[in-house]
């Protein structure tokens, strides 16, 4: 559905060229929700501006259902949806209908399909109660849940969403969330910047880490969890274990820290998949309550990726 190509940005300041995006390639298919995540100042928000045609690039090219739109807002704007950093394009005097009408008739809609397109999507975000009030009465929450309607009105194939549930409640929140995961299962393209990497994580089939404005990591999301896991179980029992248990562990071969008394976490020297059962009959009768293989979070990853290529540089 979407395909960026080689894309460049520089920014001139008084005394130097900043380059804010280095050769970026991202692609998304349709059904498919890629996080685009990188420390402040990677260049995520320059990239999805590219992509909709707002930013021209320097070097590269953009094109949406194979249909070329670098720096083309206006046919990039009729191909995609999108929820940007900061400005909604929301007009405070309006009804929550009134501007989902008028930005519906933008997009070339009539204005009978408008209002029933409008009264739909306030329904799914379960803004249908507010229809009638203007924007300027309703809470973060509720402009963001309008915002995304909003990028939503004219049923377009790609949606860009810039940092969708920064400052939001945990209702709007999940909100936000579950209408990303049915649009992507209605085949929607979307792509996704975050800080929160819970949500990218939630949310994502793939991931493009960038720092500096060059891509660092990219692949499935379950493929670069289970790459940065590490061959480590945490094992939880009832009661403290004793100490001839654990220099028991320890003679098996296996490395052992205990973070509290009912827990231990066992590192094999070689990671042999039967050797957890071996643990296990050692451990033998003490009641265990909960055996967890090490499954990396997002964030540590993003640390990880993010802290490396500090250090490298
Ligand atoms: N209009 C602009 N003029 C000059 N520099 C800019 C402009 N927009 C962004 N930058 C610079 O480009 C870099 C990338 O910014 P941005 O794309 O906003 O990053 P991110 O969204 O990942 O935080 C930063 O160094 C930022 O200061
Ligand atoms: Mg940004």
């Amino acid at each position: 559905m979407l395909m960026a190509d080689g894309l460049v940005k520089r920014f001139q300041s008084r005394t130097n060229v900043i380059t804010a995006v280095d050769g970026i390639a991202i692609a998304v298919a349709a059904g498919e929700v890629l996080a685009f995540l990188g420390p402040n100042g990677a260049g995520k928000t320059t990239t999805i501006k590219m992509v909709a045609g707002l930013v021209r690039p320097d070097q590269g090219r953009v094109t949406i259902s194979n249909i070329d739109v670098t720096g083309r807002p206006a046919l990039a704007a009729a191909h995609l949806g999108a929820v940007l950093e900061g400005s909604r394009n929301l007009y405070w005097r309006l009804t929550c209908l009134e501007n989902l009408i008028y930005w519906g008739t933008l997009r070339r809609l009539t204005p009978r399909a408008a209002r029933t397109r409008a009264v739909e999507l306030l329904r799914l975000v379960g803004l249908e109660d507010r229809q009638h009030n203007t924007v300027q009465t309703l809470s973060r929450g509720m402009q963001q849940k309008l915002a995304l309607c909003q990028a939503l009105m004219h049923r377009p194939k790609l949606l860009l969403l810039d940092e969708p549930t920064l400052g939001l409640d945990f209702a709007s929140s999940e909100t936000i969330k579950t209408t990303v995961r049915d649009l992507a299962r209605d085949g929607v393209a979307i792509l996704l910047t975050t800080h929160q990497m819970d949500v990218a994580q939630q949310l994502s089939d793939r991931l493009a880490i960038i720092r500096s404005g060059k891509l660092v990591l990219s692949g499935t999301t379950t493929a670069i969890l289970t790459q940065y896991s590490k061959p480590m179980w945490r094992i939880t029992t009832a009661s403290p274990l004793p100490t001839d248990r654990i220099a028991a562990v320890r003679a098996l071969g296996w490395q052992v820290e205990q973070p509290s008394a009912e827990a231990i976490l066992v590192t094999p020297r070689e990671d042999d998949a039967d050797g957890i059962y071996q643990l296990l009959d050692v451990l033998r009768p003490e009641p265990i309550r909960l055996v967890e293989r090490h499954r990396a979070d997002l964030a540590e990853v993003f640390q990880q990726v993010v802290e490396e290529g500090a250090n490298a540089q």
